[in-house]
C-alpha cells in the first residue's frame, strides 16, 4: 500500500478524471455546481486576502470595508495568486495582484487599473476575472459556485441556520483528505454507527445502538432532499461460530441509559409542528446532513464541501433553540464542555480514520447502504444543471419533484 513508502502520504481516490470509480453514481467528482457552500469561518478573515479552493476552483475571498467579495484566484496578467495582493485603496472594494499591481473590481471581477503601466493603460476593464456572489451567514463565509444565478442563501439552507434571533449555534470544521463522495456516503444514515462509534467517550458506556434495522428514504416535500426512517433494529445479536455482537468483553460497562438520540420524530412532536422537520436525519443537496431531534430544541447541520478530486471541508453547525439565558449558558457550557470534543472531534474521528484510507473500486451492496443509495440516486437526478447556452435563475431549472 502506498501509505507503507510514503507515511502521511494521501491515497489518490479518483485517480484521473477518466478513470473516475465512482463515475457510475452520477454524482461528478468535484461536486455539483450551483450550488451555495461554506469556505471558511468568517472570523478567520480579516485585513488579508485568503485563498480557498472550491469544486476545484480557485478563489479569493476579500474583506474591504466590511463587504465581501470573492474572486477567482489566478491573475490573468502572469498568473499570480490575488490572495498575495491586497486591497490598495480601502473603499473602492478591489484587490491588487500582488506582481504588477493589476486591479480588480471585487464586484464585477473587471481590471481597473494597471498600476505599473500608468493611468492609461489601454482596455484595462475589457479583462476581468471571475467574481464569485459570496455571503456571510451563521459565522461562515459562504460562495456560490455555477454558471447560473445564484439564488438566495437563506431559501438554500434549513430554517434554524438562517434564524439567528431564534437560534444560537457553534460550529466546528475540518478538512478530511478524501473525495466528498465517500465523506457524504459516511453521513446518510448509513449503519456503520453502531459498530465505529459504540466505543467513542460519547456513546461508550450506553447500549450499542440497534442495528440490523431497515431503512427507508423518502424525498422531501420541499424538494431539497430525502429524509430517512429506520425500524425495528436489535440492540445484540448471535452469530453462529463466532459469538454476539457487540462481543461479551464490551458489554459490562454499558451502564447509561441511551440517550435520546435513536427517537424516531412523531407528528405532534414541536421539531415537526414547528418547524416541518419529520425526520430524524436527512440528506440536502448539495451534501448536506440535516439531523432533527423530537423536542425541536437542537438540530444539527453539517454541509460537506468539495475542495478538490481528493479533499473536502467538513463545516458542522449545532443550533439550539434559543430559551432564555440560563438555559443559553447551560447549552454554551454543555457544548464547550463536552459535545466539541466528545462529538464533534472524536467521534468524527473514527469516522475520518477510515474514510481518508478507503480504496476506492467496485463495491459490493448490501442492506447497510440502503441510504447511501437512496441519497446518491436522489443527488443525481435531482441536481442542478445549466441548460447549454441557458443562463436562468435557479428556480426553472429545478427537474420536477420526485415521485
Ligand atoms: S501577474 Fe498579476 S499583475 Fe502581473
Ligand atoms: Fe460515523
Amino acid at each position: 500500500m502506498a501509505v507503507e513508502q510514503f507515511p502521511g502520504e494521501p491515497i489518490s481516490q479518483t485517480g484521473r478524471a477518466d478513470d473516475d470509480p465512482y463515475a457510475g453514481t452520477g454524482l461528478p467528482a468535484l461536486g455539483f455546481r450551483n450550488y451555495w457552500y461554506p469556505v471558511m469561518a468568517a472570523w478567520r478573515l480579516g485585513r488579508k486576502p485568503k485563498a480557498v479552493k472550491v469544486l476545484g476552483e480557485d478563489i479569493v475571498v476579500f474583506r474591504d470595508k466590511g463587504k465581501l467579495y470573492a474572486l477567482a484566484e489566478r491573475c490573468p496578467h502572469r498568473g499570480a495568486r490575488l490572495s498575495q495582493g491586497k486591497c490598495l485603496y480601502p473603499g473602492s472594494g478591489t484587490i491588487s495582484c500582488p506582481y504588477h499591481g493589476w486591479t480588480f473590481s471585487g464586484e464585477t471581477g473587471a481590471c481597473v487599473a494597471k498600476l505599473m503601466e500608468g493611468p492609461e493603460a489601454s482596455a484595462a476593464r475589457e479583462i476581468a476575472v471571475k467574481s464569485y456572489p459570496v455571503r456571510e451567514l451563521r459565522g461562515a463565509v459562504w460562495v456560490f459556485v455555477g454558471d447560473i444565478e445564484a439564488p438566495r442563501l437563506e431559501d438554500e439552507v434549513p430554517e434554524v441556520l438562517s434564524a439567528t434571533e431564534d437560534w444560537h449555534g457553534f460550529a466546528t470544521w475540518r478538512t478530511y483528505r478524501c473525495n466528498w463522495r465517500i465523506m457524504k456516503d459516511n453521513l446518510c444514515h448509513d449503519m456503520h454507527a453502531p459498530f465505529v462509534h459504540r466505543n467513542s467517550p460519547e456513546l461508550m458506556f450506553q447500549p450499542v445502538f440497534p442495528f440490523a434495522s431497515r431503512l427507508a428514504a423518502f424525498p422531501l416535500e420541499d424538494d431539497s432532499g430525502i429524509g430517512y426512517v429506520s425500524k425495528d433494529g436489535v440492540p445484540s445479536a448471535d452469530y453462529p461460530g463466532l459469538g454476539t455482537f457487540p462481543p461479551k468483553q464490551e458489554t459490562w460497562y454499558r451502564f447509561l441509559k441511551p440517550t435520546g438520540r435513536g427517537k424516531e420524530i412523531k407528528a405532534e412532536d414541536r421539531a415537526v409542528v414547528r418547524y416541518g422537520v419529520k425526520y430524524r436525519q436527512s440528506s440536502l443537496m448539495p451534501g448536506a446532513t440535516f439531523i432533527g431531534r423530537p423536542s425541536g430544541d437542537y438540530f444539527v447541520l453539517r454541509w460537506v464541501t468539495p475542495i478538490d478530486a481528493d479533499s473536502n471541508f467538513y463545516y458542522s453547525w449545532s443550533l439550539f433553540r434559543r430559551q432564555g439565558w440560563w438555559r443559553t449558558l447551560k447549552q454554551r457550557l454543555f457544548w464547550v464542555c463536552w459535545l466539541s470534543w466528545a462529538h464533534d472531534w472524536l467521534f468524527s474521528d473514527q469516522d475520518k480514520r477510515i474514510l481518508e484510507k478507503v480504496i476506492p473500486g467496485k463495491e459490493l451492496h448490501s442492506r447497510t447502504d440502503a441510504g447511501m443509495i437512496a441519497w446518491r440516486r436522489y443527488a443525481a437526478d435531482h441536481a442542478r444543471r445549466r441548460a447549454e447556452g441557458d443562463a436562468k435563475p435557479a428556480e426553472t431549472l429545478r427537474p420536477p419533484a420526485a415521485e
